[in-house]
């Protein structure tokens, strides 16, 4: 980070957002995997350090604050949503008194860090009382207009309610990112008066102060639209989903992974994927999750939270949550590694397997139809296809604790609490209700009894 000294910043995110239709607050929504208000402080950190950096907090402000919090900034609360304007005005105690001050919407999540710093920049190097980034819509309709004066700087923003039909034509849009000269700032926010027709005191007003004090505003225009996006309903929500999305998978691709069919493919901000790796259609990697490379992750699959080492093979429709799988591991297709499971070197996870608080050992395969809970696996184990670990005794769950190379035949049911030592076999269809000592057969089935000529008989009666 190359932090610019005497460099503040107040993030706006106190509304309710009415016109998400929600009952969470507006910025807590998520887009691209994270909440809209990660992405503009995480923009914002490029240039501004955490204790420099204040966000104001209102509605479900406990919650806004809980998630932001380790980051290291500053809030405020902002009791009454009374506009853009009131909520930076109560910043003033705690924010810094010279340098710049850059603003933010916490509604605005495409902005990246380079317009960040471009818009600090220009700031700095210009004699502006403040500069604000703009852009050109063709359906600008909710937007504020930008109002240029004859010299090409701003003269004035007019909101969407107050502007007259000449106005409203007008394409240039304010974003809601602005960087101003802080001593100015707060000799002038306090003089923003209430918008007639709303109430609200509009941060937008700010403009026409500082010009009738002899001060002139800039605007940083930007070619890219999209960078600019307010999230103030739920479709323009999709739309910023989509983009950030697109920008991940973009940069994994020219980071070196292989991404099929990418506008299919949900990628969270937070992933890693390492080199080579081949990601196909319809996949969504989430949260935390970190691959290596030579990956192969297949179409359908869900993977969150989940460290995936080198070589893995992830077939068709898998689910994986909060796992650690280890290099050369072959999962799938139709496996579930439900949660905290660990899934040993070059082990074979078949379809129809659900594994869950499992230590599945090196090497050791199930591939077919198992349930395998609370169970500690070692390496070099065969499990047949229908063995089913009974982990709840409809109060308390139980371990299931296997040792090294040892064969469970088909359908075998494991109750829990129990121990198979190592190097022993379990007969197919057993009921395993005790401890199976080393290198021992534990058969726990009824014996076959065939009945010859029992058929012929029957037949003769009827
Ligand atoms: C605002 C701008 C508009 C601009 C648009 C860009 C004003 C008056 N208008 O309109 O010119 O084109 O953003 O997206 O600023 N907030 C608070 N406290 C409040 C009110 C709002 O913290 O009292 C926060 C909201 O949580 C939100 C941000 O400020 O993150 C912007 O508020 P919003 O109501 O979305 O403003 P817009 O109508 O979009
Ligand atoms: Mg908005």
């Amino acid at each position: 980070m190359q932090t610019i000294s005497k460099l503040n910043s107040i993030v706006l995110a106190a509304g309710l957002g009415t016109r998400m239709k929600s009952k969470k607050a507006k910025v807590l929504h998520e887009a691209g995997g994270q909440a809209l208000v990660e992405h503009v402080l995480d923009a914002a950190a490029i240039v501004v350090s955490p204790e420099n950096m204040i966000v104001v907090v209102g509605h479900q402000a406990d919650k806004v604050q809980k998630l932001l919090a380790p980051r290291g900034c500053q809030f405020v609360t902002q009791i009454e949503q009374r506009g853009t304007g009131h909520a930076v005005e109560i910043c003033r105690s705690l924010a810094g008194q010279d340098g710049l001050t850059l603003i933010l919407y916490g509604d605005c999540p495409l902005l990246t860090p380079a317009t960040i710093s471009r818009l600090v920049e220009t700031q700095r190097n210009g004699s502006f009382a403040a500069t604000l980034i703009t852009t050109m819509l063709e359906r600008p309709t909710g937007y504020g207009r930008i109002i240029r004066a004859e010299d090409g700087s701003v003269a004035a923003i007019v909101e969407e309610k107050a502007a007259s039909p000449d106005q409203k034509k007008i394409g240039e849009i304010n974003s809601g990112i602005y960087c101003v000269d802080s001593a100015l700032l707060w000799k002038h926010v306090g003089e923003i008066t209430p918008n007639p027709a709303s109430g609200e005191i509009y941060l937008t007003d700010l403009v026409e102060i500082l010009r009738g004090a002899g001060h002139r505003v800039a605007a940083l225009l930007l070619d890219d639209p999209n960078e600019i996006l307010g999230i103030n309903q739920r479709l323009e929500l999709a739309e910023a989903d989509r983009i950030l999305r697109a920008r991940k998978t973009r940069q994994l691709m020219l980071d070196g992974v292989t991404i099929f069919q990418p506008e299919t493919v949900a990628i969270d901000a937070g992933v890693e994927i390492g080199q080579d790796t081949v990601i196909a259609a319809f996949t969504q990697i989430l949260g935390k999750t970190r691959i290596g490379a030579d990956c192969t992750i297949g179409a359908g699959s869900v993977i969150r939270d989940s460290v995936i080492a080198d070589s893995v093979r992830v077939g068709e429709y898998c689910f994986v949550g909060t796992s650690v799988v280890e290099s050369g591991v072959q999962i799938g297709p139709f496996s579930r590694l439900r949660q905290d499971n660990h899934v040993e070197a070059g082990a074979h996870v078949g379809n129809f397997v659900e594994l869950k608080k499992t230590r599945f050992g090196a090497g050791s395969k199930a591939m077919h139809l198992a349930y395998l809970g609370d169970s500690n696996i070692g390496a070099g184990v065969n499990i047949g296809a229908g063995t089913i670990t009974c982990n709840y005794d409809g109060v308390n769950k139980h371990m299931t604790e296997i040792g090294e190379n040892v064969f469970v035949g088909s359908n075998s049911t494991l109750v829990a609490p129990l121990r198979i030592d190592a190097d022993s076999y379990v007969a197919a269809g057993s009921v395993i209700t005790h401890a199976v000592p080393s290198d021992a057969l534990a058969v726990g089935r009824s014996r076959q009894m065939n009945k010859p000529g029992w058929v012929s008989k029957k037949r003769k009666k009827v």
